[in-house]
């Protein structure tokens, strides 16, 4: 099978259901309509900046990485097994302290902050593993999500219903006995209650079907197409830079290959070492 036969294409339409009002979106629709070019013009809305560093005292995981993604975007992270993914993404939420490189958010160094003053500062984080409360009910996950909130988080929850209804016939529900992608969507679900204005996915397709993972691609474009840039990491290269805008290839911590998904997919030696020919 060389082609996917799915067609992502057509993200040109953007409403602003679930994205945050002052979330990155705004400066792509103003681009898209032919508003004055903002400030920041293809400035990164969140970047991870030359990162090196690693666990604790132990050795550089990561070295001079870079990864990013603009406003309006979906950014893909792809690589081999252990080549820190995974360390990149925890290092640009905080989990980590880098030994150099930075973490932009907005304009803004937000490299000191923990990772809940960055939850505070807009990022949305799943992480790959252990990213829901197996014991609770689905809609107390998502309760447990906006815990930052103080304001009425009512409307946010039905978005979230509205983005994936299997959560909403499943509230009542333990999150623990649901399927692998309706997990899934409950980690996203959560992540999304706090209204983030950039959403960080760590291999959200992980361990589902080629069906399940189809339909959670097209949810994760849905969210982008509400102006919510996304950063995830996928296992599924091939599938994932077909709806990337910007591709990453790591490679044992450092930036193998970047470009536009379609770059990447073309490239041969992407192909040919990343891609399976
Ligand atoms: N909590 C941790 N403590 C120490 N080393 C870790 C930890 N998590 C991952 N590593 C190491 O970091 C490297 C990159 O892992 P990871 O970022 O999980 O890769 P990926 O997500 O690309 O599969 C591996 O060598 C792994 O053993
Ligand atoms: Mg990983």
């Amino acid at each position: 099978m060389s082609e996917s036969g799915t067609d992502y294409g057509g993200r040109g339409t953007r409403d602003a259901s679930i994205v945050n009002p002052r979330g990155g979106g705004r400066l792509r629709a103003a681009h898209r309509t032919g508003g004055p070019a903002p400030q920041v013009a293809d400035a990164p809305f969140l970047e991870g900046r030359a990162m090196t560093g690693g666990y604790g005292k132990g050795p550089d995981i990561l070295h001079d990485c870079t990864v990013s993604v603009n406003a309006g975007e979906i950014a893909v992270i792809v690589g081999p097994n252990g080549a820190g993914k995974s360390t990149a993404m925890k290092a640009i939420f905080g989990m980590l302290d880098l030994r150099e490189g930075a973490v932009i958010l907005d304009g803004r160094d937000i490299t000191a902050l923990s990772p809940q003053d960055r939850v505070a500062a807009g990022m949305g984080f799943v992480p790959q593993t252990s990213n829901i409360f197996t014991s609770l009910s689905v809609e107390e996950n998502l309760e447990m999500g906006a815990f930052i909130r103080r304001d009425d988080i009512r409307p946010t929850m039905e978005q979230v219903y509205d983005l994936f209804p299997i959560l909403r016939e499943k509230r009542r529900q333990m999150a623990g006995e649901l399927s692998g992608g309706q997990r899934q969507q409950v980690a996203v679900g959560r992540a999304l209650m706090t209204r983030p204005k950039v959403l960080m996915l760590d291999e959200p397709t992980a361990g589902v079907s080629p069906i399940v993972m189809d339909e959670l691609f097209d949810r994760i474009i849905e969210v982008a197409r509400t102006g919510l840039p996304v950063l995830m990491v996928e296992q599924n290269a091939r599938q994932a830079l077909e709806i990337a805008d910007r591709g990453y290839v790591l490679v044992q911590g450092r930036n193998g290959f970047s470009g536009t998904g379609q770059e990447l997919l073309a490239d041969p030696e992407v192909r040919k070492s990343f891609l399976g020919g």
